[in-house]
């Protein structure tokens, strides 16, 4: 047990996939492992251990932000030896040719601060994903036919963001989305020589306006969670 999971050691698997929410952590786990078991439900974030195609593999949610992220992939590495942790989540389209419902594999992610900005101070630090996690992603993705973006996206502090004007400058350096979570998770993931990636599904754009249905909502973020659990053992 660690300060924020209950999980006994052992109730980890080495593979695991962190949705923001979670119930969708619980929605995955009964969708897509062979018995799933619940490990963690310390401040209702939920996390379940099962198998796929064999593999073990525990879905914990991750709650909402950088800071949060940060608490539980710490204790998921430093107590209970995760080595391979992929962020499942939605993020807001940023560039004129990503739709709702396509993917996006962040192969940077940009932002303002992280949690980890206190050992960076003035350095400018990139976090990126793993690139054999990236590679096999995006050949899952692609065998899926799922429409498919890989680059940089923008971990942000704030959904509800006072300062348009950062938005307007990754968009205008190429930018795909944005979400909270994944720059700190590929700096922990740097940090203790683990492997991480954020496979993301635009939710809604900062362009449009648009927004994925309420109804559609399963069925996108089921492709996601495909081509996260194919790309872990690839
Ligand atoms: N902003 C930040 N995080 C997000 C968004 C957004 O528009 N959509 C989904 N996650």
């Amino acid at each position: 047990m660690t300060i924020h999971i209950g999980a006994q050691q052992g109730d980890i698997a080495e593979t695991v996939l962190m949705p923001g929410d979670p119930y969708r952590a619980k929605w995955a786990a009964e969708t897509f492992l062979d018995n799933p078991r619940l490990v963690n439900e310390v401040r209702g974030m939920l996390g379940f251990t099962g198998t796929w195609n064999g593999h073990p593999v525990t879905i914990q949610g991750s709650g909402m932000g950088m800071p949060s992220l940060s608490i539980y992939a710490n204790e998921l590495i430093r107590e209970y030896g995760a080595k391979t942790l992929i962020r499942i989540g939605s993020c807001g389209g940023m560039q004129p040719h990503v739709g709702i419902r396509d993917v996006i594999l962040a192969m940077t992610a940009s932002t303002l601060s992280t949690p980890s900005r206190g050992i960076f101070k003035e350095l400018n630090f990139a976090p990126c994903a793993d690139w054999s996690l990236l590679k096999a992603a995006a050949e899952a993705a692609d065998a899926k036919g799922t429409k498919t973006h890989v680059g940089g996206i923008y971990s942000s502090d704030v959904f509800y963001d006072e300062r348009p004007d950062l938005n307007e400058q990754m968009t205008r350096h190429g930018i795909l989305g944005v979400e909270m979570e994944a720059a700190e998770l590929y700096n922990l993931a740097a940090r203790h020589s683990v492997r991480a990636l954020a496979v993301l599904t635009v939710s809604d754009h900062l362009q449009t306006g648009e927004a994925l249905p309420a109804e559609d909502r399963e069925r996108s973020f089921g492709d996601m969670v495909d081509i996260a659990l194919t790309a872990a053992f690839a």
